[in-house]
């Protein structure tokens, strides 16, 4: 089939590059001349794994332009995949979804009907006025045609889009006519069948179920995206809750999660206790969804919560660090990790920064070091006051703590025991609980992790002291 897509951010890019490869014909639209010009010279703009591999092997069938005039009059599918950012009021701003429906409706010529498709997160009622805005546009041109738009949300992880995208548990699309289902159901058949030879580095998952094809009206699949998103992030909150009470209680949260994610009607995945959730769609989707709910009279209470558990999560850390060493002021604190997950340079709503800006505030020397993410730190966030570290040694030097804050492979694997000897004092803040608890005892540490279960804090700090740690 022959497919336009708009926009090259993560969505387009992502889902432009598989639908290649698994045999259609892809035009990539940006108005950014500088990512089109990236991409054609065979680079990738972007951070997500396998991306560069897949681009290379889809390239026969996918050519990256910035000028409207490639506009494809044979497209089976337009994809709109731009981004809604929020507004101040938590609202998903469709300033750029509105131009492109707005172009697509000068664009298209008298006879062609290809299938309008909103990736982009957008508030319910979305899909229609996209429709309303290209018929009218068509309209003053003397072109009296309905357009077919079709909702379908994507569920991609970052770092994994690309996975998620070649083995997805369901594709959800919403439409209004049979037809235009069928032309979505053509586009995706070969993830449907799973018939596709899985690109290299991409191994399709042992005993991997094929995905559901769910079609629904438009507004249903537009929630749906919302409502997957709030109750993510709600079981994240959740747990992170139960974590706070484990701590006081004397359980442990990871036995906890195994426990309840045993049930089938809970499942284990999205329990890791933790700092909080951050990254671009959990906070931006949860406010997005509430502005709804205000604008029709219809309190979210549970999702106003999970937001509040969120912001509190974070304060756990300095509320630890507090409890650990008093005064904060004059102390120095390093930072392990800035990116709000693992295998992503993305710093967006990261807890490592509200982390820091908290610590910055109470007048606490910060130390920060990430492999991927410390150049584009500086550059986003000048008014953080961040010593940043080219090492984790030096990371380490003189600090009275640390704190891990995102769950990098490379930091489980540390020397601990020597970094140990540099800091002031040997206090490890486990952010994510990854962190081999005994080991770190053994090298002499002071371990905490969220919602772990310990000896009297009192007995293991003066045995420290004893040993003039
Ligand atoms: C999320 C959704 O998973 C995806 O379906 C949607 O389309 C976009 O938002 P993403 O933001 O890439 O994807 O990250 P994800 O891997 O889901 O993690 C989000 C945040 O939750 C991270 O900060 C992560 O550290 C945190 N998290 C996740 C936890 O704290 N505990 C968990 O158990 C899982």
């Amino acid at each position: 089939m022959n497919v336009i897509i708009i926009g090259s951010g993560y969505v387009g890019l992502t889902t432009g590059s598989a639908l290649a490869y698994i045999g259609h014909n892809v035009t990539l639209i940006d108005k950014d001349d500088d990512k089109i010009k990236c991409l054609n010279s065979g680079n990738v703009p972007i951070r997500e794994r396998g991306l560069k591999e897949l681009l290379n092997e889809a390239r026969a069938t996918i050519r990256f332009t910035s000028d409207w005039d490639d506009f494809d009059q044979q497209a089976d599918v337009v994809i709109i995949a731009v981004g809604t950012p929020s507004k101040e009021n938590g609202d998903a701003d469709l300033t750029h979804v509105e131009e492109v429906a707005a172009i697509i409706g000068q664009r298209l010529s008298k006879g062609a009907y290809p299938v309008i498709v909103n990736k982009s997160t957008v508030p319910v009622g979305t899909a229609r006025r996209v429709g309303s805005i290209i018929e009218q546009t068509l309209r003053r041109r003397g072109i009296f045609q309905n357009v077919h738009v079709a909702s379908n949300p994507e569920f991609l992880r970052e770092g994994e889009a690309l996975f998620d995208t070649f083995y997805p548990d369901r594709i959800v699309i919403g439409v209004e006519s049979q037809a235009a289902g069928d032309v979505l159901r053509r586009l995706y058949q070969p993830l449907i069948a799973q018939d596709f030879i899985p690109p290299q580095g991409l191994p399709r998952p042992e005993r991997f179920a094929e995905p559901t094809f769910f079609s629904t009206d438009q507004a249903s699949a537009e929630l749906i995206k919302y409502a997957a998103n709030a109750f993510l992030a709600m079981k994240i909150s959740f747990i992170n809750e139960f974590a706070n009470l484990a701590e006081k209680v004397g359980a442990d949260i990871a036995e906890v999660a195994k426990g309840m994610g045993l049930d089938k009607r809970i499942g284990p995945r999205y329990l890791q206790a933790g700092i909080g959730w951050g990254g671009s769609c959990f906070g931006k989707d949860t406010r997005a969804i509430l502005h709804t709910g205000r604008q029709y009279d219809c309190e979210m209470r549970l999702v106003q919560a999970t937001i509040d558990s969120n912001e509190r999560q974070r304060e756990q850390v300095v509320r630890k660090l507090k409890e650990h060493m008093k005064a904060l002021r004059g102390r120095t604190i390093g930072i392990l990790g800035l990116s709000f997950k693992p295998n992503t340079d993305d710093l967006r709503d990261s807890p490592a920064i509200a982390i820091i800006r908290h610590l910055n505030e109470l007048g606490a020397h910060v130390k920060a070091y990430d492999p991927m993410t410390m150049r584009k730190c500086q550059d986003a966030h000048p008014e953080l006051f961040v010593e940043y570290c080219e090492t984790a040694e030096d990371l380490f030097e003189n600090c009275h703590a640390v704190v891990l804050a995102t769950e990098l492979e490379e930091f489980r694997h540390l020397p601990y025991d020597k970094l140990g000897k540099k800091m002031k004092r040997r206090f490890l803040l486990d952010g994510r609980n990854v962190l081999d608890e005994s080991a770190l005892t053994q090298a002499g540490f002071i371990y905490r992790g969220i919602g772990r279960c310990y000896e009297s804090w009192e007995e293991e700090s003066s045995s420290q002291a004893a040993q003039g740690l």
